[in-house]
């Protein structure tokens, strides 16, 4: 077996430039220097990048590839000294590998689950989303915490969470029908939007969602005017932009000021918001919501927000005499992708918030309102991973002698966009079996007809993968299956879930006859 000229010798770390955001690409001269890769392998890896949004470029598909060859291995990710291990942080609290190298999952063996269910397949660890959503109920008691359904809703997951205590963000009409079909308490449920239609108001209203949240001016007086008609009070909260530059991709940064969500607190139009929704006879307002973005992992972007926001709400207070009775910081709490991403835990972004919001109320003269969140990817991101079967590997020679590893599995960017949409990174392992051979640096794709169909841009995965083989890839819970799409006509995968040994389908495959019948010309 020839195994690529990537391994041994190679260069797999640069002196450059710091990597300074995700979308961004190395540049300059790579080391041929041996020490640098055996501190590598020794564990040590890049200082985490601090990256900011506008150093985050949604890199050209041409561009990355020409950086790339050049580059090869990104800094922060080392070369491992078992290609076969696991990192526990990516994966869920049920995931192993047995001593065949097969992982299993809940005592289920992804062997044996391929062969039931086929492949891609979305595999959910349901006693670790419970965990995770526990996890948040606890920490954060005396707040409530309303699970963000855009993550991944399936009326299962949300039995789950509401099961574990949480209330449900649902931000269109689809995810409010999955919630009422759940059988959840529907005035736990929040109605996000920027555009909500008149018929989802209208859904809201009669199901009896205990929020609406508002967005713009021409919703207060839709949302009014509908109430009204329906002779229905709406219990509402208005969701304001703090401008906020949180630390992730510009297209999960919801709070700096030129992005469509939110009333602008600078500008003027979130109190001039908040007294429409006060004058208008049939809205009860609440108060007030930020949303900064996604995958954040420092405290900061939410301390900013958090101050932002109750100066507004003291100010209210003083200007009308009312002191709202709520306030809700969004979500966004960031998980690990990577071996270079290092989420906080609920019990420390609990205690983070808890401190910045008594402080400054003190500070304010105005009590703590009743509290409220909304993490989504921190509880279904890592409790499921992608399960994919190898098509092809083909080895692709690189300028100076090195070589990547493409790894073609049977899904792609159809059921997982977020590398292609945010420069997002994954992670991925052998699944299916033990393997004695080196490490090479892979890229793994999938099958659509577009270059930029990468699934997990830089791991190194056993030199000798091959057709038939099963690849997982971590952390593939949250945004993977909700924004899946049939390009190419590609059904969508199942999502099971794995407890004690049972496999259950909470949504079954897509057939080719599914997306036939929805041609009627
Ligand atoms: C208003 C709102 N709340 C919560 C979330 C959940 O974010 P995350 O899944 O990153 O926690 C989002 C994500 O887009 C959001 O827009």
């Amino acid at each position: 077996m020839l195994y690529p000229l990537s391994y041994g010798g190679r260069p797999v770390g640069t002196d450059g430039p710091a990597r300074s955001g995700r979308g961004e690409t190395y540049q300059g001269s790579i080391p041929q220097d041996t020490t640098v890769q055996s501190s590598l392998r020794r564990g040590r890896r890049s200082p985490r990048p601090i990256w900011h949004p506008r150093c985050v470029t949604h890199t050209h598909v041409a561009g990355s590839i020409h950086a790339d060859a050049t580059s090869r291995a990104p800094g922060w990710l080392p070369v491992p000294e078992d290609v076969n291990a696991l990192l526990p942080r990516l994966w869920s609290q049920e995931v192993a590998k047995d001593a065949d190298g097969v992982l299993t999952v809940a005592g289920v063996d992804v062997v044996g689950l391929a062969e039931q269910v086929g492949t891609p397949v979305y595999v959910v660890d349901e006693a670790d989303l419970r965990a995770r959503a526990r996890a948040f109920s606890e920490a954060f008691a005396g707040w409530e915490v309303y699970y963000a359904a855009k993550s991944f809703l399936s009326t299962a997951v949300a039995r789950w969470v509401h099961e574990e205590g949480l209330g449900i963000d649902v931000c269109t009409g689809g995810e409010l029908a999955v919630a009422q079909r759940a059988g959840v308490d529907l005035r736990r449920v929040g109605l996000h939007g920027n555009n909500k239609s008149l018929d989802e108001l209208r859904q809201g209203l009669a199901a009896g969602v205990g929020r609406i949240i508002v967005d713009s001016f021409d919703e207060i007086t839709r949302l009014a005017d509908l109430a009204e008609e329906l002779s229905v009070r709406a219990r509402v909260m208005v969701r304001v932009t703090t401008g906020v530059e949180a630390h992730t991709h510009e297209y999960i940064a919801t709070a700096h000021e030129d992005q469509k969500f939110g009333f602008s607190i600078a500008g003027g139009q979130a109190a001039r918001a908040l007294q429409a929704c006060q004058d208008a006879e049939w809205l009860d307002l609440i108060g007030i919501h930020s949303h900064i973005g996604s995958q954040i992992f420092e405290p900061d972007g939410f301390e900013v927000a958090a101050r932002r926001t109750l100066r507004l709400h003291a100010e209210f207070a003083r200007s009308t005499g009312v002191e709202l009775p709520e306030l809700d910081l969004g979500g966004g709490f960031g998980i690990a992708y990577t071996s270079a991403d290092t989420p906080a835990t609920p019990e420390s972004l609990a205690k983070a918030l808890r401190t910045i919001i008594d402080a400054e109320c003190e500070g304010l003269g105005v009590a703590v309102p009743h509290l409220s969140i909304e993490p989504g990817r921190a509880i279904s991101g890592p409790s499921a991973f992608a399960l994919y079967r190898v098509g092809t590997v083909k080895q692709v020679l690189l300028d100076g002698g090195t070589s990547r590893l493409y790894v073609a599995v049977d899904g792609g960017m159809s059921d997982n966009i977020r590398t292609a949409l945010y420069a997002a990174e994954y992670s991925a392992t052998l699944a299916s079996r033990r393997s004695a051979a080196p490490p090479a640096l892979a890229r793994v794709v999938g099958k659509h007809c577009e270059g930029g169909d990468i699934l997990v841009r830089d791991e190194f995965l056993p030199a000798d993968i091959a057709p038939g083989d099963l690849l997982a890839v971590p952390a593939s819970g949250a945004y993977s299956r909700s924004m899946a799409s049939n390009y190419n006509h590609v059904p969508r995968p199942p999502v099971v879930a794995v407890r004690d040994g049972e496999v259950k389908t909470l949504v079954r495959r897509e057939t080719l006859e599914d997306l036939l019948a929805l041609d009627v010309g």
